[in-house]
């Protein structure tokens, strides 16, 4: 298949249209997406991706109005969540309405719903007049693109369309939040923080760890965010034994002496979260063997880098 690289949402959301894959840039992460009520157009993201069966998408939708083509009903807690972060970096989790195919979902009877803020994202959205299932546009196991050129190192020749933007802003996969029980349930923690969602519904709380119950989220139980290379947290640089084929990256700089391959200095936790997945694919490109990351502090986007970090140092 060629893979048409285009910066024109309109010719886009043709191949949408015509039952093809397109993928998009938006704030957290690139995404790849399907006409969510096109079962056929559904399956090809799990071939194009090598994506396992059981990981539901997210929807992503245009407008609030269209979440009532999705979800069965809108909880209370999740009406408020959506006047506060919608559109923006944020995946509320509510009970999924029967007209929706059960691939898009996993079987699950809830789904995720986003509006992304991007303005090329809103420009398909809007082109398409449907919602899209749209899981992040790499392939099973590689971390989730941050530019489009990461997205046509994974799926050129594999996808329809290739709608290209810039580097996401954000650069960290969309917060999710269960909204469906008695208390909001961070499922995934991302840009919109505990703390932003606390300040608007107190009750909600952090989901349970891996591990320790079985997932709410099925996309938990999988390796993710990896690179190839390990990826080893420190606390400070400085405490480094350089090996040859390292690199780093972090906030604090290492000293003089300390050589790394790559290195990437960020400005703060904020920069940080940006850089480090295209950071990660850069170290494979050059097989990079070991990644040191410095660790920070988890609050606000902290919380989701760190999480991040320590997914994809856990082998
Ligand atoms: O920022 C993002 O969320 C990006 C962009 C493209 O929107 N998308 C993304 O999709 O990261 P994906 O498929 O890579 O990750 C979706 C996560 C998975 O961990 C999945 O298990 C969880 O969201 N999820 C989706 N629907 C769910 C549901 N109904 N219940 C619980 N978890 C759900
Ligand atoms: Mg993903």
């Amino acid at each position: 298949m060629r893979t048409l690289l285009t910066t024109s949402p309109q010719r886009a959301a043709k191949f949408i249209l015509e039952g093809e894959l397109v993928a998009f840039p938006t704030e957290t992460v690139y995404g790849l997406g399907a006409n969510i009520f096109d079962e056929r157009a559904l399956r090809k993201i799990f071939i194009a991706k090598k994506r396992p069966a059981d990981n539901p998408f997210i929807a992503h939708v245009a407008n609030p109005a269209e979440i009532s083509l999705l979800a069965e009903r809108i909880t209370p807690s999740a009406k408020k969540f959506i006047e506060h972060f919608f559109p923006g970096p944020l995946t509320v989790v509510l009970p999924k309405r029967t007209a929706v195919p059960s691939v898009a979902t996993a079987g699950l009877s809830t789904i995720g719903i986003r509006m992304p803020h991007h303005p090329v994202a809103q420009a398909l959205l809007k082109a398409c007049g449907v919602p899209l299932a749209a899981p992040s546009a790499n392939l099973s196991g590689k971390p989730s693109p941050t530019t489009w050129q990461n997205v046509f190192a994974d799926l050129d020749g594999r996808i329809g369309c290739i709608l290209k933007g810039k580097q996401a802003r954000v650069g960290l996969e969309s917060t999710v939040v269960d909204c469906t029980g008695r208390f909001p349930r961070v499922l995934r923690s991302g840009a919109v923080s505990l703390e932003d969602l606390q300040k608007i519904v107190p009750s909600t709380r952090m989901a349970a760890r891996l591990g320790s119950t079985s997932p709410k989220s099925p996309g938990m139980k999988y390796r993710h965010y990896s690179p190839s290379a390990r990826v080893a947290i420190v606390s400070t640089p400085k405490k480094i034994q350089t090996e040859r084929n390292a690199a780093y990256i972090g906030i604090e700089s290492p000293r003089r002496d300390q050589e790394f391959r790559q290195r990437l200095i960020c400005e703060d936790t904020r920069g940080y979260a940006h850089a480090l997945y295209a950071f990660f694919r850069r170290c494979d490109d050059e097989h990079i063997a070991v990644i040191y990351c410095q660790a920070v502090e988890p609050r606000g986007i902290g919380r989701a880098l760190m999480d991040r970090l320590i997914r994809a140092g856990t082998q």
